[in-house]
């Protein structure tokens, strides 16, 4: 069999039980059957297959099938162009996450010479916001936290492989804590990605064999349970002029945006995802 037949074959039983992104998926198992890149693999498409790797493939197709994603199966996923490791200790880096960087980068003040400023990455799983954050400013000093200690593991495993160790704003610090607890002011900036999916729907997604965590998901009854007191932490402990980004769900704007202008933060604004949701709320506070 060819990879060409391999992955016809593959996208076929994924269309019929995992739909979603079947050829994507398909190419990507094949790719990490065969240990080669995909796009490696979209330029050996011709090749014959040997047992082995067939076999491989096979075996990791049906553990697709299963429910297990892709990432988890991979142990990879990138993000921000950046490869993450990525398994059940942490929620698996979405592509909708890179707006949160996008928006941190827009409103960070440039670099400039003898001034350090200081970030932090509250909610950090597996380091994907802070980390592609300290890798695009190396002159910010980043600290991260988290209040699984699984998913900090992983988040320092992230950081040892994808950031050197000699950046001039320090090696990242990992931090165990609530929310902002582990936190230290002042801070320049501030960094969230919480729990946001309500409970009913973080059990529905549970149910239906989710490998991921559950403390990765709920957000209490209406999915905002964390932004309020994320918001009134943030404020204390930000120098004026410093700001808060949050991710968020796609109907969750407005409401988000109140609570951050009833902590205190001026003009709160929604940014959107490329589809056009509501993605991203940031704040400013204002000196
Ligand atoms: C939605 S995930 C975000 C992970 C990562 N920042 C990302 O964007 O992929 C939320 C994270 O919040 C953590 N978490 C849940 N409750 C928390 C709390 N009370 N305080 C701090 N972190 C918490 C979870 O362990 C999880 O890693």
């Amino acid at each position: 069999m060819t990879a060409r037949e391999a992955v016809a074959e593959g996208t076929g039983a994924l269309e019929a039980g995992r739909p979603g992104s079947p050829f994507l998926d398909a190419t990507i198992l094949l790719a990490h059957a065969m240990d080669i890149s995909r796009d490696a693999l979209l330029a050996r498409l011709p090749d014959a297959l040997d047992d082995a790797v067939l076999g491989r493939y096979r075996a990791l197709v049906a553990r697709r099938l299963a429910g297990e994603p892709v990432a988890y199966i991979t142990g990879c996923r990138e993000f921000w162009g950046l490869p993450f490791r990525s398994d059940p200790r942490a929620l698996m880096p979405r592509p909708e996450t890179e707006h949160l960087v996008e928006t941190a980068l827009s409103m960070l003040p440039p670099p400039r010479q003898g001034k350090r400023l200081r970030c932090h990455d509250a909610f950090a799983g597996s380091g994907c916001v802070g980390i592609a954050l300290a890798s695009e400013r190396p002159d910010i000093e980043m600290a991260l936290s988290d209040a699984s200690g699984p998913a900090l593991e992983l988040c320092a495993e992230n950081a040892a492989a994808l950031l050197t160790p000699d950046r001039p704003g320090g090696f990242p610090a990992m931090l165990r804590g609530d929310i902002l607890s582990a936190a230290s002011a002042p801070l320049d900036a501030i960094v969230a990605n919480p729990p946001y999916v309500s409970s009913a729907l973080t059990r529905e997604i549970l149910g239906a064999g989710s490998p991921e965590p559950a403390d990765a998901l709920d957000g209490g009854p209406d999915g905002l349970a964390f932004y309020g007191p994320l918001a009134a932490q943030a404020f204390s402990l930000l120098n004026p002029g410093g700001f808060l980004a949050v991710e968020i769900g796609d109907e969750q704007g407005p409401a988000v945006a109140a609570i951050l202008e009833a902590a205190g933060f001026s003009d709160a604004r929604i940014v959107r995802d490329l589809a056009g949701l509501d993605r991203v709320v940031a704040g400013v506070k204002r000196a």
